[in-house]
C-alpha cells in the first residue's frame, strides 16, 4: 500500500510543477482512477497539497514539513538507491532500535529513521533533544569487516563526508568540531554524531552510526536552555529545505561514505575535507573528559584521528577522546 503511494509521489516529483493526468497515473500504476483519487485524498489528509483541473489533472503544490515514509521512498527511487530502511513514527532512540535489531540478527546494513525520539542519546550519556519532526534522527547499522582500531577515524570521516555533501548539494557550509559536532558559522551546533560498536578482539562485530541533524527547527522550537547552543540548516540557509528530500540524499551520501570507509578508499579525500571543514586547528582549546583537563593550541590530527595539542609550554600531546571547549582568551 505504501508502495503505491511512493510510486504515485514519484510521478509527481518527476513532473515537478507540470500536471499529471489521473488517467495516466491509473494506467501506469495499474489501478483504477477511483483508487488514484482515494490515494490523493489520503495524501491530502496527511498534509500534501494537490491542485486539480478536470482537463489536465493534478499538480503537487506542497508536501508535509515532516518526515513522510512514502515521500522519502519516492526520493530514494529517483536517486536509484534502495537501502533497507526502517521508518518509525516515534522510538526511544534510533541507535537503540538499530542495536536491538542487530542483536535480534537482522541482516545489515540497514538504516533506522524516526520522526521523533523520546529518549534520544548524545555522547557522554547526554540527552539529544528529539521532539521536532522536521529534524533528522537517523542511525545506520553495519557488521563491518574491519579491525577494531580501523574504526577510530570513522565518525570524523562520516562528519566530513556530510559536510562535503551539504556544501556541494545545498550550498551550506558547516564546520566539523572534533570529534563529533557539526557547527554553524556562528558556532552553534547543527548536528551531533554518536557511533557505538560491539567489538571482538580482532574485528568489529557490530557498529551503529547515529546522526541527529537539525533541519527545519527554528530557534523557538528548541527548549530555552538550548537556544544559544543549537542551530539548524534552516537557520543558516535561505534555501527552501524539504526534509524528505534531504533525508533521502543524506542517507545516500552517508551510505556511500561508509562503503568508501569499508573499502579503505576514504583516505584520499580525508585530508582535503579536513582542511576545508575542521574548525579547531590553530585555536586555543580546553579539553576535558577523563583525568586532568588539558589546554593548548590544536595543531591538527594524526592518522588515527586523534587530536594533536600543543601545550602553552610547547609540549605536544596526542588526545584520543575528550570534550573540547574553544577558549575565547
Ligand atoms: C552528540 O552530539 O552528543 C551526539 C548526538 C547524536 C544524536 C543522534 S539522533 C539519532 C541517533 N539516536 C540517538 O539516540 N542518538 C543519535
Amino acid at each position: 500500500m505504501a508502495d503505491l503511494d511512493s510510486h504515485l509521489l514519484r510521478h509527481f516529483l518527476d513532473a515537478r510543477d507540470q500536471s499529471v493526468s489521473g488517467d495516466r497515473l491509473a494506467k501506469e500504476l495499474g489501478v483504477s482512477r477511483v483508487a488514484i483519487w482515494n490515494r490523493l485524498e489520503r495524501l491530502r489528509g496527511a498534509g500534501f497539497v494537490f491542485s486539480a483541473s478536470t482537463r489536465k489533472g493534478y499538480v503537487l503544490k506542497s508536501v508535509p514539513r515532516e518526515l513522510y515514509p512514502a515521500l522519502i521512498e519516492a526520493h530514494l527511487q529517483r536517486l536509484n538507491f534502495q537501502p533497507k530502511l526502517e521508518f518509525l513514527t516515534e522510538v526511544d532512540s534510533t541507535n537503540s532500535e538499530a542495536e536491538r535489531r542487530l542483536a535480534a540478527g537482522q541482516e545489515a546494513p540497514f538504516a533506522v529513521l524516526a520522526r521523533l525520539q523520546n529518549a534520544g542519546r548524545g555522547r557522554l550519556g547526554r540527552k539529544w533533544h528529539s521532539r521536532h519532526p522536521g529534524n533528522l534522527y537517523l542511525s545506520l547499522a553495519f557488521r563491518p569487516l574491519i579491525a577494531p582500531d580501523r574504526l577510530k577515524p570513522f565518525t570524523l570521516w562520516m562528519g566530513l563526508a556530510l559536510c562535503a555533501h551539504l556544501d556541494k548539494n545545498l550550498g551550506i557550509r558547516l564546520g566539523l568540531k572534533w570529534p563529533n559536532d557539526l557547527l554553524a558559522p556562528d558556532g552553534r551546533k547543527v548536528a551531533g554524531m554518536l557511533t557505538e560498536a560491539r567489538l571482538d578482539a580482532d574485528r568489529v562485530r557490530e557498529c551503529v552510526f547515529g546522526l541527529g541533524l537539525n533541519v527545519t527547527a527554528q530557534r523557538e522550537d528548541f527548549p530555552e536552555e538550548l537556544r544559544q547552543l543549537a542551530s539548524s540548516l534552516a537557520q543558516v540557509s535561505s534555501a527552501n529545505l524539504e526534509i524528505n528530500q534531504i533525508a533521502a540524499e543524506i542517507l545516500q551520501a552517508l551510505w556511500s561514505a561508509w562503503k568508501d570507509y569499508e573499502a579503505g578508499i576514504w583516505i584520499k579525500s580525508f585530508m582535503p575535507y579536513w582542511e576545508r571543514y575542521d574548525v579547531l586547528t590553530g585555536k586555543f582549546v580546553k579539553i576535558g573528559l577523563l583525568g586532568e583537563p588539558k589546554e593548548g593550541v590544536v595543531r591538527g590530527i594524526n592518522e588515527e584521528g586523534s587530536l594533536i595539542l600543543q601545550s602553552p609550554a610547547g609540549l605536544t600531546q596526542v588526545i584520543s577522546s575528550g570534550e573540547v571547549t574553544l577558549r575565547k582568551d
